[in-house]
């Protein structure tokens, strides 16, 4: 069996991908999955909260198994996460930045590096996470050319209709050009204020907003909450937390990955 690989995309930074990422990778791990995270953003905050031990700016990472000019493979910079049955493809210090510039020279093929480079390694998982940059640049190109589908995260505060344009645009551009079966699983709308009236109404105007384009919001939204964070900035599960309002928001976490999956399969 080889891994299914999903990307969680959003060209805005802030939204909530390294925190959906994490959380749906727990959810993952809970039902005995094998899964790899990789961190695709030149930020490394995924890399911060999910590997086990510090990687430091030195230490090979992501950005080594995407560049021509490094000798590592994948496998070689793949760390331990921090719960069993979680391994990171870490990002540290400003080299994938530095690739992230290498890839927009380099010739044919390098929108296809990750997708060579996880081929290697995707029979030893069962679910791989792409923690893709706030950016439609060359690495989320690579990001999604490497994926099966792609969950695109969002706020629903921040999300215009045009942004959403945008990115469906990127989604088609590789679809049309790289990787003809990319699916997009559909829409979580994270950081949801449902007691206020500016958020209900957002939340219906991104929900028509999809419609129009054909895609799903994945329901329920994840509502913003302070637990949620404060769990990822500990790097701890909201099942480890200790409080019913933790356990609940984890099985929300468990509920969209089954919808994901289901998407997938
Ligand atoms: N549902 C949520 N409730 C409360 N805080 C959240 C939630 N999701 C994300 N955050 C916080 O919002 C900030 C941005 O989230 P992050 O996952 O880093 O976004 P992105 O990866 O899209 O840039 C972080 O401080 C994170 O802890
Ligand atoms: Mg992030």
């Amino acid at each position: 069996m080889t891994a299914r690989i999903l990307a969680l995309c959003n060209q805005k930074g802030g939204v909530g991908k390294s925190t959906t990422t994490f959380h749906l990778a727990r959810a993952a791990v809970l039902a005995g999955k094998r899964v790899l995270v990789v961190d695709n953003d030149p930020q490394g905050n995924l890399t911060s909260v999910a590997a086990a031990k510090v990687v430091g700016d030195d230490q090979a990472g992501l950005a080594d198994a995407l560049s021509a000019r490094a000798p590592e493979s994948i496998r070689d910079v793949i760390v331990a996460g921090v719960w069993p049955g979680l391994d990171v493809v870490p990002t540290s210090g400003t080299t994938l930045g530095y690739v992230r510039d290498e890839l927009v020279l380099a010739g044919a093929g390098r929108e296809g590096r990750l997708r060579e480079a996880l081929a290697t390694v995707a029979n030893d998982y069962d679910l791989i996470f792409i923690d893709c940059a706030p950016s439609l640049d060359q690495l989320t190109i690579n990001g999604l050319t490497a994926a099966e589908a792609v969950t695109i995260v969002t706020h629903s505060k921040l999300f215009s209709a045009n942004g959403l344009a945008q990115l469906l645009d990127t989604i088609d551009n590789v679809r049309e050009y790289y990787n003809r079966t990319l699916r997009v699983t559909g829409i979580i709308i994270n950081q949801h204020e449902e007691q206020t009236v500016s958020g209900r109404t957002w939340h219906d105007d991104l929900i028509t907003a999809a419609a129009a384009r054909g895609l799903t919001v994945l329901t329920p939204p994840i509502p913003k909450r302070v637990v949620i964070s404060d769990a990822t900035e500990a790097a701890r599960g909201l099942d480890e937390w200790g409080s019913a309002e933790a356990t609940t928001l984890g099985a929300l976490y468990a509920d969209h990955l089954a919808s994901i999956e289901g998407a997938l399969s």
